[in-house]
């Protein structure tokens, strides 16, 4: 077992650490937020995500894991220092690497031994090269440092799991020493572990991320033809997915992508490579379909209903995926602005992302938040549904629709068979469905 150093205690660094921790590890985990060091200390998680909490209250307890906002305590404590401070993007799409270049810089001040650095972080393309540029030349002398790239791949409301059983593990180390320690760290996990060199590894995670995405944006192009053409896009996204060679797996057509990954990371991808000279417009097209999506919905609930004004709108689902509370880049916020902009009254509520929505949309005579599905749709001309909640699909469908004043449905994530929900007397509209 290490002794490992995390840099950041945002999500990705949070869940690094108390994972690694629970894996029997030694783990001091840097954060410079005063307020969020001192909530982690105690054992008080700052977001949402199941298992989490009662991770971190463990391996607090067991002295595995502890915060402090020492960088240099941390560079003396452990052997494998990972990266995990933030990688926002700029606007120009670029990727803001600020905090990464901070954190070469301080480690600089206090790297006395070898110590291997890992970027955990989303980078473009060649950051491993900066950022040990910047140590040695911080560092005012030849440091005995190395870096590598051991990109993450966690879904926000998976985390655990998707730390602890992974499909794979990309690492990009040059030594046999800094391979060696991945070997250590590593020795529990079952999946493939692919080891190659740092950019190639740093290549991997936005190459990932973008054929996602444009995964995505493909099957919601499909959606919007089946639409047309009255052909079904579950049994098309079964029929493709059913291809071994394509999968199933994120053919869900729906309201569109968001989250804090996809949108910053193709944009930085396509920044990258253009920087390279390699034009990316097939990224530049997905890019631009994901963010039409949501004011294309936005016509849809309005051609349904009409006249928008002043008509009440129950909302199910805000964060942008179920089993989180993140609304970064949520379609949600573009929906909600737009059907204000139009003249609705809006009756929200989502399981546990509401506080956050709270800080865009205040409670106003136009906003309402409800603390319960039901409440919500109180009244309303219509429910949509953004966000595939668990808690959504399973419904009392009477309850429902004596709720609402008239019995349609908008399923932005078609969590319903629709002649299931016609049965039981409803007006149901769902994505590429007939
Ligand atoms: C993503 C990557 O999956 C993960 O590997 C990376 O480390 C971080 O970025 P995350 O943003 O947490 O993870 O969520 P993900 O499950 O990938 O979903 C992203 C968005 O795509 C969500 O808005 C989701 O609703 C949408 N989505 C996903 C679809 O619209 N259809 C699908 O079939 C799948």
């Amino acid at each position: 077992m290490k002794k490992i150093t995390v840099v950041g205690a945002g999500y990705v660094g949070l869940v690094t650490a108390i994972c690694f921790a629970d894996l029997g590890n030694d783990v001091v985990c840097i954060e410079k937020d005063d307020s969020k060091l001192n909530q982690l200390s105690r054992g008080i998680l700052t977001f949402y995500e199941p298992g989490i909490p009662e991770l971190l209250q463990k391996n607090l307890g067991t002295g595995k894991v502890r915060f402090t906002n020492s960088m240099s305590e941390g560079v003396a404590f452990g052997d494998v220092i990972f990266l995990c401070v933030g990688t926002p993007e700029r606007g120009d799409g670029s990727a803001d690497l600020s905090q990464i270049e901070n954190a070469s810089r301080e480690i600089a001040s206090s790297i006395t031994s070898y110590r291997l650095i890992v970027e955990k972080s989303t980078v473009p393309v060649n950051t491993h090269q900066r950022v040990k540029r910047t140590i040695q030349r911080y560092a005012g002398h030849d440091v005995p440092c190395e870096v590598a790239s051991n990109p993450e791949f966690l879904r926000e409301g998976s985390a655990l799991e998707d730390f602890m059983h992974p499909d794979r593990i990309i690492i990009g180390v040059e030594s046999q020493r800094g391979k060696a320690l991945f070997q250590e760290i590593y020795q529990d996990f079952s999946c493939p572990i692919i080891y190659t060199d740092p950019a190639t590894a740093e290549l991997v995670k936005h190459a990932s991320n973008s054929f996602l995405a444009m995964k995505i944006s493909y099957i919601n192009m499909i959606a919007d033809l089946c639409e047309k053409v009255g052909a079904d896009i579950s049994i098309v996204a079964d029929g493709v997915g059913f291809d071994k060679r394509i999968g199933r797996s994120f053919l869900n057509p729906g309201i569109g992508w968001g989250g804090s990954c996809f949108g910053k990371d193709v944009k930085a991808f396509i920044e990258i490579a253009e920087e390279y000279g390699v034009h990316f417009g097939l990224l530049q097209e997905t890019l631009k379909q994901n963010y039409e999506r949501r004011k294309s919905f936005v016509r849809k609930i309005e051609d349904i209903l009409w006249v928008n004004n002043d008509k009440v709108i129950a909302i199910w689902g805000l964060s942008f995926k179920p089993d989180t509370d993140d609304i970064r880049d949520a379609p949600s916020i573009e929906i909600v602005r737009e059907l204000l902009k139009n003249g609705a009254q809006l009756q929200l509520f989502d399981p546990v992302a509401m506080d956050n929505f709270r800080i865009l949309f205040p409670e106003s005579d136009k906003v309402h938040y409800l603390g319960d599905k039901y409440d919500a749709c109180q009244g309303a001309d219509t429910l949509v549904i953004l966000t595939e909640w668990k808690e959504f699909q399973s419904i009392d469908w009477p309850r429902l629709k004596k709720s609402l004043n008239l019995p349609v449905i908008v399923d932005g994530r078609n969590l319903f068979k629709p002649e299931y929900v016609r049965g039981e007397g409803f007006e149901y509209y769902s994505v590429g469905r007939k």
